[in-house]
């Protein structure tokens, strides 16, 4: 059963943000009053077909700041990427970073910056609080609402060399400055939207679940699984609402401060090593595997938080004291299917050949360690088995 003594300690770690329609607009006056003068601005193609790099550059270029543009980001961004980003950093005499775009951009920024500051290979920086130097100073415009990179310690890159994805985890990796602007969010096309809000609900599941959760983490935790259940469907439906938009990049944001600081579980580690073993969408593999996580999960799960997570879901429950941990996943089965995504393991292409390895990479990944029940490599063969 998971429980807290009152004697240990938590803290909470949050950047500044700015939350509204047209904070975008705000990058050049941001990156300003850090005394920069040229920056490097990290987005992929996508971003800047839909426009917002040139928006975001064009606040810049408003603020007097010179710019470099580096889109050379693919999704699930590969070490040599960040590499290369800090060597456009340095050969154009950059003071400071702005990412625009969704996770693949914002880790790459994260992984420029450990790289300019601390110098070597980004790889040698994978764990948990292994970053001495602080980063220069980082802005990130998000323009999709679930992966919270940033508000998050967390930066996630592909080992292109070994097939993995690796976890650095620091509080060097939080960015000074978020601009959330709802309105950047109405050009993600109908898969992304989807794959990205399911992103958002598995990170406040899993930082509920996460055995380094306290009562400050539980509250954004919960609010953000309220929010994805109410504003993701509508999202779906009228990608144009601002008002859908703004739910649920609320969502992704609290969904954030409470993963940031209570750290993930087993559905993240699984998905990491399916992302880098296979290139799969993360946001997809983390909504695959997230009910299966939890029927593992939940028993351990004391009753009277089972019934908050269930609450949180809108589930119906007939005790107040405990719900049948199969209508937590069912509900999550139901959700996920309802906004279309339908896949299982096999239909990405996996092959069961695939599952002795993943188990024993998501075992030895950094957010296993926060798992609320200690898998042995079995159980986490079977719970591919069952998303299969
Ligand atoms: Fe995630």
């Amino acid at each position: 059963m998971v429980t807290r003594s009152v004697q240990e300690m938590r803290k909470f770690v949050a950047p500044e943000f700015v939350f509204g329609v047209d904070a975008r607009g705000l990058a050049g006056r941001y990156t300003a009053n850090f005394g920069a003068k040229k920056v490097l601005v990290v987005s992929d193609p996508g971003v800047c077909e839909a426009g917002w790099t040139d928006a975001v550059m064009a606040s810049l270029a408003d603020a007097g700041i010179e710019t470099t543009l580096y889109t050379d980001v693919t999704p699930n961004p590969r070490s040599h990427e960040a590499m290369r980003g800090a060597e456009e950093y340095r050969a154009h005499g950059c003071q400071a970073v702005v990412a625009v775009g969704g996770g693949s951009p914002m880790d790459c920024a994260k992984g420029i910056c450990v790289v300019v500051s601390n110098g070597g290979d980004i790889l040698v920086y994978e764990g948990v609080d292994r970053i001495p130097i602080p980063m220069p100073p980082l802005v990130c415009v998000p323009t999709t609402a679930g992966t919270a990179a940033d508000v998050s310690q967390f930066c996630i890159i592909t080992d292109e060399h070994r097939d993995v994805k690796i976890a650095l985890v620091s509080k060097a990796l939080v960015p000074d400055v978020a601009l959330i602007d709802a309105e950047t969010l109405v050009t993600m096309p109908a898969d992304l939207t989807a794959a990205t809000g399911l992103d958002a609900l598995v990170h406040a599941v899993e930082a509920f679940s996460s055995n380094a959760s306290w009562e400050i983490t539980d509250l954004c935790a919960l609010r953000a699984i309220e929010g994805v259940f109410r504003w993701l469907e509508p999202c779906m439906d009228d990608p144009l609402s601002i008002e859908s938009r703004t739910g649920m990049a609320l969502a992704s944001l609290e969904a954030g401060l409470a993963f940031s600081n209570a750290s993930l579980g087993a559905t993240h580690a699984m998905a990491h090593a399916l992302g880098g073993k296979l290139d799969l969408p993360h946001g997809e593999c983390n909504a695959l595997l997230l009910e299966h996580v939890l029927n593992f999960n939940l028993p351990v799960f004391s009753a009277g938080r089972r019934v908050q997570l269930a609450r949180a879901m809108g589930i119906a429950i007939d005790s107040a004291t405990d719900v049948e941990p199969q209508a937590i996943s069912e509900r999550l089965h139901l959700f996920r299917h309802g906004i279309g995504v339908v896949d299982s393991l096999s239909s990405l292409g996996v092959t069961r050949a695939d599952l002795p390895l993943l188990a024993e990479t998501a075992m030895g990944d950094a957010c296993m360690v926060t798992n609320p029940r200690r898998p042995q490599q079995e159980d986490i063969e079977a719970i591919y088995e069952a998303a299969f």
